[in-house]
């Protein structure tokens, strides 16, 4: 693991254009220069067609830029080689494209095998990354792509594109696939990656409230390639450049700016407890020292929520049975946007979401009062 250095390098386009076809063809890039700083995630967002892709996938050179040049750390990418380019870059897209024949283990390998690493390291850096992501080494490294689910997939082709240590990451629609809650899951397991390794990341989405929650920076791009807007998610919600940006980020500025602020900025409140497997009789005397609420939170042996319990169920003798519970409560985390927790609050219909860490243990709850709360703040 490394340390809190930036292990990132500055990404920068200068003056980049790009036409499919002739001096007559469209510009699908036009004359684009921007700066992404080392260690940052820089968000390419615009509607469909855009030179989103275009854009990203010149800096690996997957597709050369017609005109302009693009560095990284102030090499001009155009004089390396193709393939020693890409083997500094991990790339990341929707589909993933694992190799499927090949294990979890050797597809994480991928890059590290190229380079030709002695075996006893290639072994110890995919454990170390199939740590990093969440996936038990043990268990997962030795499975087909087939025996995962979406996000896992999703998952170990991040894994693979961290494997030698690339200083830049490019990112293509990566969490486009999945559903909402697990991409907000997603999404926080990959910034609390990023917290811990630093790396350039050009991130492509076309959703704004995924630019504003995972951008450092966030450019919007429009068609041509035309660079609308590039600065802070902040800075952007509190002064649209243009109508076409405020058009293109939505009238709802407002309720945009929970997308900028996360549970974990929130007060929360403590959650009263009960553990399934606990004798009922001292469930009970615990809860009535905290002023006996009506329903408490049912945890398993790991602190892991079940679901809510009617305090009036703990009547009687004997160990508490974790399918009392009644499940459904909605799941966050510190790392998840007021603007996704108030979604999941409203969609589930119930005031409390449970905030919970890493490996689902319970922090806390978050109230729809609180996040309207800050709802109501004056704008900065
Ligand atoms: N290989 C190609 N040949 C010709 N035109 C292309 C090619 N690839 C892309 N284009 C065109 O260039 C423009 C930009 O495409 P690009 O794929 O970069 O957009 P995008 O912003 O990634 O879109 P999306 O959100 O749909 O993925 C589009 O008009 C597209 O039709
Ligand atoms: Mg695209």
């Amino acid at each position: 693991m490394q340390d809190a250095r930036t292990a990132g390098a500055v990404v920068a386009f200068e003056h980049v254009s790009k036409r499919y076809g002739g001096p007559d063809a469209p510009h699908a890039v036009t004359d684009l220069s921007l700066e992404v700083p080392a260690g940052e995630i820089c968000v390419l967002v615009g509607p469909s067609g855009c030179g989103k892709t275009t854009t990203m996938k010149m800096v690996n050179r997957l597709i050369e830029p017609s005109s302009g040049r693009i560095t990284i750390d102030g090499r001009d990418v155009a004089d390396l080689r193709a393939t020693d380019l890409r083997r500094g870059i991990g790339y990341v897209i929707q589909q993933v494209g694992l190799f499927p024949h090949q294990t979890v283990g050797q597809n994480v390998a991928t890059v590290p095998n190229l380079l030709r690493w002695p075996a006893d390291r290639i072994r110890g850096r995919t454990d170390e990354l199939l740590e990093l992501i969440g996936l038990e080494p043990n268990a997962y490294r030795d499975r087909y792509p087939a025996e995962l689910s979406g996000g896992e997939r999703q998952r170990v082709g991040v894994a693979r594109a961290l494997a030698a240590d690339p200083p830049v990451m490019l990112m293509d629609e990566p969490f486009g696939a999945v559903d909402p809650i697990r991409r907000d899951r997603l999404q926080n397991e990959f910034l609390r990656l990023q917290a811990q390794v630093r790396k350039t990341i050009i991130f492509v989405t076309h959703d704004v409230d995924e630019a504003i929650k995972m951008g450092d920076r966030i450019a919007i791009l429009r068609q041509g390639g035309v660079l609308a807007q590039y600065d802070t998610p902040a800075a952007i919600l509190a002064n649209p450049a243009s109508d076409f940006v405020e058009r293109f980020v939505g009238a709802d500025r407002g309720l945009k700016r929970l997308s900028l602020a996360r549970v974990g900025e929130l007060e929360l409140l403590p959650a009263v407890t009960a553990r399934a497997g606990e004798e009922r009789a001292d469930a009970r005397e615990r809860l009535g020292a905290t002023g006996a609420p009506d329903y408490a939170l049912l945890v398993d042996g790991a602190g892991r929520p079940l679901g809510w319990i009617a305090v009036a169920d703990l009547a009687g003798d004997g160990p508490i049975e974790p399918d009392l519970a009644v499940p459904g409560a909605p799941t966050v985390q510190p790392e998840t946007t007021l603007r996704d927790a108030l979604s999941a609050l409203l969609g589930s219909s119930v005031q409390l979401g449970v905030v919970v860490d890493a490996v689902d243990r319970v922090l806390g709850l978050v109230s729809v009062d609180a996040i309207s709360e800050r709802l109501r703040e004056p704008i900065a």
